[in-house]
């Protein structure tokens, strides 16, 4: 794998190439004039959930989030944003349903403080995840429910100073993992280790129970500045990863 992990503005005419895997990273916040707009192009199930949202910012980062990827969905495929339909595993990950000419396409996303990644890719399977890094946490005692042994050895021998890093790297690269495989906490959490000293490049390093799924997969950390952690995971190793930030004043025909 090739990883720009700088976030460059998206050139007008942008594709998704087979070989590439394209990360996204938008701002929650928008006007409300904007998230009445995404608002209009979810399907009803999704306008039903969002107004079982108590709080109206709960409610406008939903709708902004899943606004946001049907328009970038919209743009790859060549439709409407509103016309795509989402079928969920039984575990919840979404996929597209309905797009006889592009049945490859997969995607996955996540949510955290004020922001949402996307990540997309022909042909292969993504998952990533994005955490704002919480400072009222009890990391020892999560560590201990969340980590397997050997990350917890790891995690133990960091100092002080590195623990909250150490904890959202792995925190972060096994929720991309998970997401990946879409199986949500059906796959054990201690069945599968990944780097998380601050210092060590990221990697998904084994899969106890599928020895063979460890070189399967690639894990990269992506970078998103201070109080922020993320990780993206793909299926294979060919690939070439771009970063793009959602400029505010890109409408994708929304
Ligand atoms: C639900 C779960 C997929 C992620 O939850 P999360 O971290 O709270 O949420 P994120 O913002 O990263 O991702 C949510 C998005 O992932 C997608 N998603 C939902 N279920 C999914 C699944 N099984 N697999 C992949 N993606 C999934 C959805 O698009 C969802 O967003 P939406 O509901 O707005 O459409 C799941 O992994 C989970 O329950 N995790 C529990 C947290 C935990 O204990 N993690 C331990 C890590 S060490």
């Amino acid at each position: 794998m090739t990883v720009d992990l700088l976030w460059r503005n998206v050139p007008c005419d942008f594709e998704l190439p087979d070989n590439e895997v394209q990360v996204w990273r938008a701002m929650l916040d928008r006007p409300l004039s904007r998230v009445q707009i995404l608002h209009q192009t979810l399907s009803e199930d999704e306008q039903q959930r969002a107004a079982r949202f108590y709080f109206d910012h709960d409610r406008q980062h939903y709708i902004v989030a899943r606004g946001l990827l049907r328009a970038l969905l919209g743009h790859y495929l060549k439709v409407e944003p509103a016309q795509l339909r989402f079928t969920y595993n039984a575990y919840g990950k979404p996929r597209l349903v309905g797009q006889p000419d592009q049945p490859s396409l997969s995607f996955n996303l996540s949510h955290s403080g004020g922001f949402v990644l996307y990540a997309f890719a022909r042909n292969r399977t993504v998952g990533i995840d994005v955490e704002q890094m919480r400072t009222n946490l009890d990391y020892e005692q999560m560590a201990e429910h969340v980590f397997s042994p050997y990350e917890r050895q790891e995690f133990c021998r960091l100092a002080a100073e590195q623990k909250p890093d150490g904890f959202f790297n792995a925190w972060t690269r096994k929720e991309a993992y998970i997401k990946a495989r879409g199986l949500g906490l059906a796959l054990p959490l201690d069945q599968f280790d990944v780097s998380l000293h601050p210092d060590q490049p990221a990697r998904l390093l084994k899969t106890h129970s599928e020895p063979l799924a460890a070189e399967q997969w690639s894990l990269c950390a992506l970078t998103m500045g201070s109080g922020y952690k993320a990780a993206l995971v793909v299926e294979g190793h060919a690939w070439q990863l771009r970063c793009w930030q959602w400029p505010d004043e890109l409408s994708l025909g929304i």
